[in-house]
């Protein structure tokens, strides 16, 4: 079979909905449709780009991704009720492709939330799927909680929302439970006995919690689903949903065993996999499958002398194939623009001339500190550079700080607060304490820091270093990174950046708990 022969997977990416929902990863307007920009340009099929009816945040996301969404179609999620509908409508019908997506918990313990009888809930799946096909050509109806829903009942359901017009139905492992053997054979299931199966697509909804996302998923399109739903590095709720990177790899390197296609550039892996994680706080673990620190690096003498002979020894895609560029060679302090750009270019920046020329700057600064600037190193100093706003409430001015066996541990800084300078010493138990009371004393604030996370980007005592931090304050959540040589100086731009954000989300929104409060719980 050539590969135009083989069956068509539709990636169906939610990074910016069920990946977003993750505590903590709550992402600004503009993050939103930098990412959504990423996604279309990557040949994601359709982009599931938010909530509409959550918060006003939400709404106009959805509707700005809707507009400026090239190729991709743009979905957005509703409860089954007709105000949800209508506000995801309203959001997504900017889209040259637009969906709508009404979900409702199916299992004996989510049918228990809106207190619906079976028959009942029946009604409201057949009244609201009408009422969005109405709306909108392209439906999927979800039966959330799917693989713990009895099958007559699922069944019955699958039917009601194909005959009322569903043109996509998903089925969610929504707490992560299923194992491949059984997400295939619920597939199978319903597409032998649901009637009018054959005329629509099934997909697979899997989340991480046993570590089988992406191995359920692939079973259930062995079995028959021809959509897949996931997230970029695996984001999600709780142990996270299955990763676009893995399941699209996996259909591309073991192609001889899964003869499936995807319209995906797999060359913009690895791009989309640092913003997302430079937004959202959550950092990749060096270990994880394609995306990882780690994925393709060969430290063992015996893999090394492998590696060199003939790399196929020891890995089974090239570093190429998911965008990492080949040659790593170090740029150093007497590096030029024009040197800058290509890199850049090759790790997928492409910079107007004006950021360019402040990413120069900075790296001209960096080469000095540091004999040689690795590609994690630029790539780490352009997404400090995006991260900088004009309109930030705080900025870091001056830090300096003493330290000693003898403590406590002294920092003096320097804030600007709305413009103007202020100035402050704290003493802490250690550097970090201790500048982190002086920014608490500059800016006295709530929020309680949930999490303070250093990495070395490279190796060397002189290596960045990256810093993220989580802060919430009533249950507003906002994190902040920040990069560079002196670990401390890092954590404070974090810290600030943090505050920042908050400040920013104080401004806009309602706080984070009222958005994840509608999820799941009432879906009347
Ligand atoms: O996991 C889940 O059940 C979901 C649905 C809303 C599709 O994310
Ligand atoms: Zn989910």
């Amino acid at each position: 079979m050539t590969k135009a022969d083989q069956p068509r997977v539709v990636i169906f990416d939610t990074t910016l909905r069920d990946g977003e929902q993750s505590p903590g990863a709550t992402m600004t307007h503009t993050e939103k449709l930098e990412i959504a920009a990423l996604l279309d340009d990557m040949g994601v099929d359709i982009i599931e780009a938010g909530f509409p009816i959550a918060s006003e945040g939400d709404f106009a996301a959805v509707s700005e991704i809707a507009k400026l969404a090239q190729t991709a179609t743009i979905c957005g999620l509703a409860r089954a009720n007709f105000k949800d509908i209508d506000r995801c409508w309203d959001a997504v019908r900017h889209a040259r492709s637009p969906r709508i997506h009404p979900f409702i918990g199916t299992s004996p313990l989510h049918r228990a939330i809106p207190n619906l009888t079976m028959d009942q809930m029946a009604e409201r799946i057949h009244d609201t799927v009408t009422h969005a096909r109405n709306l909108c050509d392209n439906v999927q109806w979800s039966p959330m909680d799917a693989t713990r829903t009895e099958h007559d009942y699922l069944c019955r359901t699958v039917e009601i929302a194909i005959r009322a017009g569903a043109t996509t139905i998903n089925i969610p492992d929504t707490v992560g439970y299923t194992a491949p053997r059984e997400s295939a054979a619920l597939i199978a299931m319903l597409l032998e006995r649901v009637p009018g199966a054959d005329q629509v697509i099934f997909a697979t909804h899997c989340h991480n919690d046993l570590g089988m996302a992406t191995a359920n998923a692939l079973a259930a399109v062995e079995a028959g689903a021809r959509q897949i739903e996931c997230t970029i590095n695996g984001l999600g709720e709780r142990a996270g949903n299955t990763a676009l990177e893995e399941v699209v790899m996996a259909m591309k390197v073991r192609n001889d065993i899964m003869p499936y296609r995807t319209g995906i550039d797999t060359t913009r892996i690895m791009n989309i996999s640092r913003k997302v994680a430079a937004v959202s706080g959550f950092p990749v673990q060096f270990n994880k499958a394609i995306v990882g620190k780690n994925a393709f690096a060969h430290e063992s003498g015996i893999h090394q002398d492998g590696m060199l002979k003939n790399a196929e020894t020891f890995e089974i895609m090239r570093p190429v194939d998911v965008g990492l560029s080949e040659s790593s060679l170090p740029l150093g302090k007497h590096s030029g623009r024009a040197a800058l750009r290509s890199k850049l270019r090759d790790l997928g920046y492409d910079l107007a001339d004006n950021q360019l020329n402040d990413v120069f700057v900075r790296f001209k600064a960096l080469a000095d500190r540091k004999k040689e600037v690795f590609d994690e190193d630029l790539i780490a100093l352009v997404q400090d550079e995006e991260r900088q706003e004009e309109q930030d409430t705080l900025q870091v001015r001056r830090l300096r700080v003493v330290c000693g066996t003898d403590g406590p541990q002294e920092a003096a800084l320097t804030l600007a607060i709305d413009g103007v300078d202020r100035s402050i010493e704290a003493t802490g138990d250690g550097p970090v304490d201790a500048a982190f009371k002086a920014v608490k004393m500059l800016y006295p604030h709530g929020a309680r820091l949930q999490l303070y996370q250093v990495h070395a980007v490279t190796e060397g005592t002189d290596a960045q270093a990256t810093v993220s931090v989580r802060i919430e304050e009533d249950g507003r959540i906002a994190t902040g990174q920040s990069a560079d040589t002196d670990t401390i100086v890092a954590s404070v731009k974090a810290y600030v950046n943090a505050l920042n954000r908050l400040i920013q989300r104080r401004q806009k929104s309602a706080p984070d708990a009222d958005v994840k409060s509608v999820n799941f719980r009432d879906a009347s």
